[in-house]
């Protein structure tokens, strides 16, 4: 039975979709580093928040897995190198914590200009000190937000309501989404450092963020400066920070994150003016909710092999567009299933072909879908739509996808050419109405069938009778056709038939029909 571990707290809801999933669920919310390396060979799925680490070292005795669910934003935590060369899809619930992480900054960014924290301390140990505590105000201020992406846009959005200047860094993202973010776009970090009353981050934690505030950038900011992290810690170096509180450069400051977590001491509790909280952006009820539900949801549609929308080493799909792109997934891999069927020189190029209809559709999918189908018959279940392209690499495969309007007389038509010793192989394929894939095309033969699950492809000459010898000799072997076509070659010599068939015949069957005069080459082959 498929196997789900839960290695982090996660809410009833999401746990109650993953019982209703029927697969078996461990809940083991405190589990160990030494017990999760012990045990996970046992499972298909691992769920997380950011506390246990997905290293190389637990994905690679990690030998069923098929799926990590991210109970959250970040994949800090997850070595996404390892998770996708060894094919195990990565999903998180970028959405849906936003809204919390938001608020949490904007509480974190008032605590830092009010002096919420220390006053109230102070208050509860018996000092009234209502003077010591004189904060400043937001209005009129400007916000210097460094990342504009989610959090950061719905944080300038809400802070154009405290009368903020926003501007924002970000060299990303294009201008449109300055402008999304009402946000006026600064080319260089270095102008937002030495223009911001007060400073938030919200990019993610990567080799190029990591430490980006430093020393020499505190040092470009204004004389009492305020700033705030509830993004990933580390981003800010702390110990840049600790000294820049120290010398009243930053006046307050305010992190949720920290770059050790758990974390109970640090230089920086020691200054009252540092409001610090335990990575509890996303811990509201509305935010696990919705994370543990969605993540559920995710981890479960992987494992049966569906599409899931938050992928995060494979291309994002939005759910209007799962629709239209799942039928052409399905065709594009029934169209790479061909040529290793019907061929043995080793492939050293794939190009697809997007036309008509085909060509307006986000196509990263569907070409992964074609290398699945090319590799699988010759690689099994080491490949999938997260590792196809990684594959194709190892394999000095060179994969090209390319987009054209004209269709020829279909609405949309996806054309794989496979390059392999001097030739090229074509196969080519439409849609019927929403979903009912055909073949149009197999290297130059032109036919209109629905792929079967077992079809056997003969080449003969192309002359009289050829229809009734052959199926003469299937109903002798037993092998009923469901559907059958035939195409003379672009010569008129030579033509190919396909025949729908019930099962998979025996080598010997298959040897009867080859042998029959005229008749060139026989292949079974599997869709
Ligand atoms: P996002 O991917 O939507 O946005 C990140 C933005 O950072 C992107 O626009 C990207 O272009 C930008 N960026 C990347 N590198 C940059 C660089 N070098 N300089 C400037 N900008 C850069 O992510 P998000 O959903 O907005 O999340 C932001 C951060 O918040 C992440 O680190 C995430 O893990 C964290 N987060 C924390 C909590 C929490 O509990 N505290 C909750 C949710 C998310
Ligand atoms: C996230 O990346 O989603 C946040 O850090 C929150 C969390 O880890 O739960």
């Amino acid at each position: 039975m498929v196997k789900i571990l839960v290695a982090e707290k996660l809410n009833e809801k999401g746990l109650d979709v993953l019982y209703a999933s029927g697969m078996d669920i461990v809940y083991n919310k405190d589990i160990t580093r030494e017990e999760l390396l012990d045990t996970i060979h046992e499972y298909d799925a691992l769920i997380v928040r950011s506390l246990p680490i997905v290293d190389k070292e637990l994905l690679d005795k990690a030998t069923k897995l098929r799926v990590v669910g991210r109970a959250g934003n970040g994949v800090d935590n997850i070595d996404m190198e390892a998770a996708t060369n060894q094919g195990v899809v990565v999903v998180n619930t970028p959405d849906s914590n936003s809204i919390s992480a938001c608020e949490l900054t904007i509480g974190l960014l008032i605590a830092a200009c009010r002096n919420i924290s220390e006053a109230n301390n102070c208050l509860k140990h018996g000092e009234w000190g209502r003077s010591r505590f004189q904060g400043v105000e937001l209005s009129g201020k400007t916000l210097g937000i460094i990342g504009l992406g989610r959090i950061g846009t719905l944080v300038a959005n809400r802070m154009k309501a405290f009368n903020m200047n926003i501007i924002a860094y970000d060299p990303y993202i294009t201008d449109e989404q300055f402008a999304r973010g009402r946000a006026e776009k600064k080319e260089r970090l270095e102008d937002l450092l030495r223009e911001a009353d007060v400073i938030t981050i919200h990019t993610p934690k990567t080799a190029e963020t990591l430490g980006m505030i430093d020393r020499e950038q505190f040092a470009m900011m204004k004389d009492g400066v305020r700033v705030v992290n509830c993004a990933r810690g580390g981003l800010y170096n702390e110990e840049a920070l600790a000294e820049a509180l120290k010398s009243g450069k930053v006046a307050g400051a305010a992190c949720d994150v920290l770059s050790k977590e758990p974390c109970t001491d640090s230089p920086l509790y020691a200054f009252p003016n540092f409001t610090v909280t335990p990575h509890i952006g996303a811990t509201t009820t509305e935010a696990q909710e919705s994370v543990g539900i969605c993540v559920a949801e995710e981890v479960v549609n992987a494992l049966k092999g569906e599409l899931v929308a938050n992928a995060v080493n494979m291309p994002v799909l939005k759910n209007e567009d799962l629709l239209t792109i799942k039928p052409y997934m399905r065709l594009g891999e029934l169209l790479g299933k061909i040529y290793h069927q019907l061929q043995k020189k080793p492939v050293y190029k794939v190009a697809v072909d997007y036309c008509g209809e085909a060509a307006e559709l986000d196509t990263g999918m569907i070409t992964r879908a074609v290398l699945r189908g090319l590799f699988e018959p010759i690689l099994k279940e080491q490949i999938n739509y997260v590792n196809a392209m990684k594959v194709a690499e190892a394999r000095g495969v060179g994969v090209i996808e390319s987009k054209e309007q004209d269709a020829g007389h279909f609405p949309g038509l996806i054309r794989v050419k496979v390059y392999a010793g001097q030739r090229v192989y074509r196969y080519c394929g439409t849609i019927f109405g929403l979903d009912d894939p055909r073949i149009v095309e197999i290297d130059g033969y032109r036919f209109d069938f629905r792929p079967e699950p077992n079809m056997i492809l003969v080449e003969n000459v192309n002359k009289p009778g050829m229809i009734g010898k052959i199926g003469t000799v299937m109903g002798e072997n037993n092998i009923n056709i469901s559907a059958m076509q035939v195409c003379p070659g672009g010569d008129n010599e030579v033509a190919m038939m396909t025949f729908g068939i019930s099962r998979e015949p025996s080598e010997e069957q298959l040897e009867n029909i080859a042998a029959l005069d005229d008749v060139l080459k026989v292949r079974f082959v599997e869709f």
